[in-house]
């Protein structure tokens, strides 16, 4: 059972600049929350309680303001900070101290999931003990994304940004990885960009036949928000269900109350802690 997971936070944030030049793109708002807590909920959805979360180098505290620890949501939140965007993989590098012996579950700070069966995945995923899983999603662009040729749940091959169609499956910033994360992130060579490249990182679970898929389906959304169409699209995602139903998405408070993970004092601490807003009425109404 994976009970660590990784927030990548980082980042230049280039394709977002000027507003992330002063600014890291998951401190910014995605409708009424920062883009932080989304990421930070399919973690606390998948019952994971042990989180790092990495931040760019100067960055740490502005997102200490906002999540100061894990203590709000019942969990152990610890950060670190990572000097240059070295790529995805750098991840497992910095956070070798925090992985131990153990697996781990990763996910980009700037990806957004919703669905109704997200949970029950994200349950089957953690259950991995061996090798790597990917989440994929059906994308009608394969060209901008790093993609997968599937049989059933295997993995036949991986290729980032395919000029030529291979599959329209796409490979999420959410991943599963066994203990050899570690060494094989260790090994990695930085691509032509400089960067440490996650494709190369999945490349060697698939050399050794240990590189798995599970689907997000029609019925769920994955979007990168990566770019300013992508973040104000996301922004009218979370806008439009919020106002239909009612229910918040990625309220971490109520995550972690229906988890049991906090009491409905710790929930009044929260509201003092938001002050006069929508998130803490919110916050009111699960409580009463
Ligand atoms: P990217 O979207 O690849 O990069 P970016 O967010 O810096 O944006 P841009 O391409 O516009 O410059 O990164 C995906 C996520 O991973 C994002 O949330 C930032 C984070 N990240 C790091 O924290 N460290 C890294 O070394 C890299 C490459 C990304």
């Amino acid at each position: 059972m994976i009970k660590k997971g990784i927030i990548l936070a980082g980042g230049k944030g280039t394709r977002m600049s000027p507003i992330t030049k002063a600014v890291n793109k998951q401190l910014l708002p995605i409708y009424d929350k920062p883009l932080i807590f989304y990421p930070l909920s399919i973690l606390m959805l998948a019952k994971i309680k042990n989180i790092l979360i990495i931040v760019n180098k100067g960055q740490l505290g502005q997102y200490k303001k906002i999540i100061p620890d894990g203590k709000r949501f019942g969990i152990k939140i610890s950060f670190l900070e990572q000097d240059k965007p070295r790529g995805l993989p750098d991840a497992f590098i910095l956070g070798e101290n925090f992985i131990k012996k153990d697996n781990v579950a990763m996910i980009l700070g700037d990806n957004f999931f919703y669905g109704q069966s997200l949970s029950k995945m994200l349950n089957h995923c953690i259950k991995i003990k061996n090798g790597a899983k990917v989440v994929l999603h059906r994308v009608i662009n394969p060209e901008n994304f790093g993609v997968a040729v599937v049989k059933g749940k295997k993995i036949i091959s991986i290729k980032e940004k395919p000029k030529k169609f291979i599959s329209n499956q796409a490979i999420t910033g959410l991943y599963f990885l066994d203990n050899k994360v570690v060494k094989f992130a260790k090994q990695l060579k930085p691509s032509k960009r400089n960067e440490l490249e996650i494709v190369d990182l999945l490349n060697k679970y698939k050399k050794h036949n240990k590189l798995s898929a599970e689907f997000l389906g029609r019925g769920g959304a994955w979007l990168d928000t990566g770019s300013i169409e992508d973040f104000y699209k996301t922004t009218n995602f979370v806008s439009a269900i919020e106002n239909q139903q009612g229910f918040k998405i990625a309220c971490l408070e109520e995550i972690a109350l229906n988890n049991k993970w906090i009491e409905k004092g710790d929930i009044i601490k929260a509201i003092k802690f938001y002050g006069n807003c929508e998130y803490s009425k919110y916050l009111k109404k699960i409580i009463s």
